[in-house]
């Protein structure tokens, strides 16, 4: 049948319209919950250049500090700068599946404020460096030097995911996917938090509260999605949980802990410079969580969401590196990778 053929002159309904099709004809309401949420999110939206940005005087750092602080964003942004369009393939698999109204909306406002958290990286690096690219930047001390290299290698790697995440959203249902951001939503609001708490410039404390709050919303999306659709799920699903859960600590641990070698492809000195980046940082008031704490963070995050799965039944992976035992996973690559930041 050619496509130019006039259907409705032969029958009086049109035929079925194939499926997937991204619009949805409807607002089903159902998950009362995601309304309350997507009614916070829009109270809550911030500017990011409506930050306090006024009271940041980079002058008052030296070069080693802001070089050093310009790195922890730059580790912020492999993470924050992918998120939009993440979320954004995440949003178009709503309306092709025909998801409920709220939950549409709920990630086009997930896909909204990580557009704003890719931002704030922005404007900090770029009031940092007086450049806005911290990989064309040229380092103007031994540190910072050493710094770059190490963003050079989270780039790269980094790179290898987007691949197998577009791979992955028409693979596997909203529940699975969800599941994979639940813990980058759990741990990220954490820190932030911590760093809004902790950190000295007005800037960085009134960012990081609402970049933490953001978080908190995330979590309470991915939260309500899996109670209305976990107790429906197959084994099949569960397995795959169980896997990204593993994926998403290897992944997650560049930002949120430190790097694991079997899984981040990084030249030797890497953890060291970062180390000394850091140190540089707190001296300075820029506070990024001591090894234990970073450390007591995913463990806590982990065990919040262990006892989300095990309500489900959903095996949980061995965690060696946090002392949690569970099912062996291996052989993980970054071309598995689902969960975001
Ligand atoms: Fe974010
Ligand atoms: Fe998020």
């Amino acid at each position: 049948m050619s496509s130019k053929e006039k259907l409705a002159q032969s029958m009086e309904f049109p035929p079925e319209t194939p499926q997937p099709n991204v619009y949805p004809l409807s607002w089903v309401r159902k998950t009362e919950k995601m309304e309350e949420i997507y009614a916070a999110a829009q109270k809550e939206w911030w500017d990011p250049a409506k930050l306090p940005w006024d009271t940041l005087d980079v002058d008052s750092y030296s070069w080693e500090e802001r070089e050093s602080i310009a790195y922890w964003w730059t580790i912020l942004s492999v993470f924050d700068a992918s998120a939009p369009p993440v979320f954004a393939a995440a949003m178009i698999k709503t309306y092709e599946a025909h998801e409920e109204d709220a939950v549409r909306r709920c990630f086009f406002s997930v896909t909204r404020d990580e557009q704003n958290h890719e931002q704030f990286c922005g404007l900090v690096i770029t009031k940092m460096l007086e450049h806005p690219d911290p990989l064309t930047y040229e380092p103007k001390t031994e540190l910072g030097k050493k710094l770059q290299k190490n963003a050079k290698w989270l780039y790269f790697n980094g790179g290898r995911y987007w691949e197998g995440y577009k791979k992955a959203v028409p693979k596997y249902s909203l529940a699975v996917l969800f599941s994979s951001f639940l813990m980058g939503e759990i741990a990220s609001a954490t820190i932030f938090h911590q760093m809004a708490a902790g950190c000295t410039e007005p800037v960085f404390k009134e960012g990081f509260t609402k970049v933490g709050r953001d978080e908190g919303r995330h979590m309470a999306i991915c939260m309500s999605l899996m109670e209305r659709d976990y107790p429906q799920l197959g084994a099949e699903d569960k397995k795959v949980i169980t896997r990204q859960i593993r994926a998403g600590y290897l992944f997650l641990s560049a930002i949120l802990f430190e790097p694991p070698t079997e899984f981040w492809d990084i030249p030797d000195d890497f953890i060291e410079n970062q180390r000394a980046g850091e140190k540089v940082c707190r001296e300075v008031g820029f506070f990024i969580p001591e090894y234990d704490a970073k450390k007591q963070n995913w463990i806590d995050a982990m065990m919040n969401l262990k006892g989300v799965l095990d309500k489900y039944d959903i095996p949980f992976p061995a965690i060696p590196e946090c002392g949690i035992t569970g099912e062996e996973i291996t052989d993980i690559d970054m071309e598995d990778i689902i969960p975001v930041f």
